[in-house]
């Protein structure tokens, strides 16, 4: 996969003091990929060292009151059409500069305060479709022993589990929360694995309780709050679903987004609410465009076939009518299934960063769809299943 990074994170000594400002967690994303190394500024024709430079509204200014919007729109256009000549569709650039920072801008007062606001290059990207984030996401994203990758496997796709060089097994019934009576489904083991997938580390829950088990919300995201407590930042969650015939094919896919139809929430339950500071959960990017650029670029690297679309969260446990298939397919959805929306309401709570991976096993709303052909579909699938989370984890 193709990447666009910052010169600067990569050791250049491009930044307008004359020095770099290295990232190792972006270095190390770096002998993975393919890069494209960027710098607008001296794209533009800025000379370093100089005065730092801030956006003012629509303009860009040196400390010293000079002008450089044309040097900074010049090298904007060039970086961002050499961007797209590579194909990639994913940059990691240098947080909170004029040109490459994304969420976060100095407010051209140079004073140092920041104000929300996006960088010249990366308003060109974002118009283009390419994900950029800052060398602060691949940070956070990286695993360590301390910050392990939490793994939750949903119908037939437990099997992942069995990679995990294991070092301490625990029973879901030393989970707070999680409620005592549970007992699996076929295809479920109550069980985590703490230990390694290819030396990273990670928890992988091969199973969950469900809405429809007549659990409550708190009780099915008990799990993530587990994960949470034990330091995970990233989690993946894994779920067999119905494609809404029109809008996906059957097979694997990334959540892009998704819609609650469950009618219940974690965080207005009160033992949802335990753990995060603020039931008023922002959840825009619930599933982190990060992830899913990397989940894309092992797809496409790999060729595994793998679609993308919104998930939409029911109840269950029936299927789908034939009216609320077509409610579905008018909502914009592509996947639907009965676990995993409460579960990534819990993880944006606590400001995890989600991964959302599907199996469609069965077109939502077809007759005879039963949980013994899920799993069978699952079955067929779940060694690419296995590669794609296996690459993605070999990425972060
Ligand atoms: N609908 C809802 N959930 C599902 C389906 C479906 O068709 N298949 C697997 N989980």
């Amino acid at each position: 996969m193709r990447v666009a990074m910052s010169a600067c994170l990569l050791g250049e000594p491009v930044r307008y003091d004359g020095g770099s400002k290295p990232s190792a967690e972006v270095q190390e994303l770096a002998e993975k990929v393919e890069v494209v190394r960027v710098c607008p500024e001296t794209a533009g024709g800025l000379r370093a060292p100089r005065p730092p430079a801030e956006r003012l509204g629509d303009r860009v200014l040196l400390a010293t009151g000079e002008d450089v919007t044309e040097e900074f729109s010049r090298g904007a256009d060039a970086c961002a059409a050499a961007i797209a000549r590579s194909g990639a569709t994913l940059a990691v650039l240098k947080a909170k500069s004029p040109s490459c920072g994304s969420g976060l801008v100095y407010d051209g007062t140079h004073t140092g305060r920041l104000v929300p606001g996006r960088g010249v290059l990366v308003e060109r990207l974002e118009r283009e479709g390419i994900c950029v984030v800052s060398e602060e996401i691949v940070r956070e994203c990286r695993p360590s022993v301390e910050h392990p990758v939490a793994i939750v496997l949903g119908s037939g796709l437990g099997h992942l589990g069995s990679l995990v060089r294991a070092v301490r097994r625990i029973d879901y019934r030393d989970i707070d929360g999680f409620p005592l009576s549970a007992r699996p489904v076929a295809g479920h083991r109550f069980e985590a694995t703490v230990g390694t997938i290819d030396d990273v580390p990670v928890v992988v829950y091969p199973g969950r309780i469900h809405l429809y088990q007549g659990y409550s919300a708190a009780e099915v995201t008990s799990l993530v709050r587990h994960a949470h407590h034990l330091g995970c930042r990233d989690i993946i969650f894994a779920c067999a679903t119905g494609a809404v015939p029109g809008m996906a094919p059957m097979g694997l896919g990334i959540l892009t987004d998704q819609i609650n139809l469950t009618g219940r929430n974690p965080l207005a339950e009160w033992d949802g609410l335990r753990d995060v500071e603020s039931p008023f959960v922002d959840m825009n990017e619930a599933y982190s465009p990060y992830l899913r650029s990397l989940a894309r670029g092992v797809a496409d690297d790999c060729g595994i076939e793998v679609a993308e679309g919104v998930y939409a969260g029911v109840l269950g446990p029936c299927f789908e009518t034939p009216a609320e298939v077509a409610a579905l397919r008018a909502l914009g959805v592509s996947y639907v299934g009965m676990s995993t929306v409460c579960e990534v309401i819990m993880a944006k709570a606590l400001g995890m960063h989600v991964l959302g991976l599907t199996l469609a096993a069965n077109e939502s709303g077809a007759p005879a769809v039963s949980h013994e052909s899920v799993l069978e579909a699952a079955g067929e699938r779940a060694e690419d299943f296995e590669r794609l989370v296996r690459g993605v984890l070999g990425l972060l």
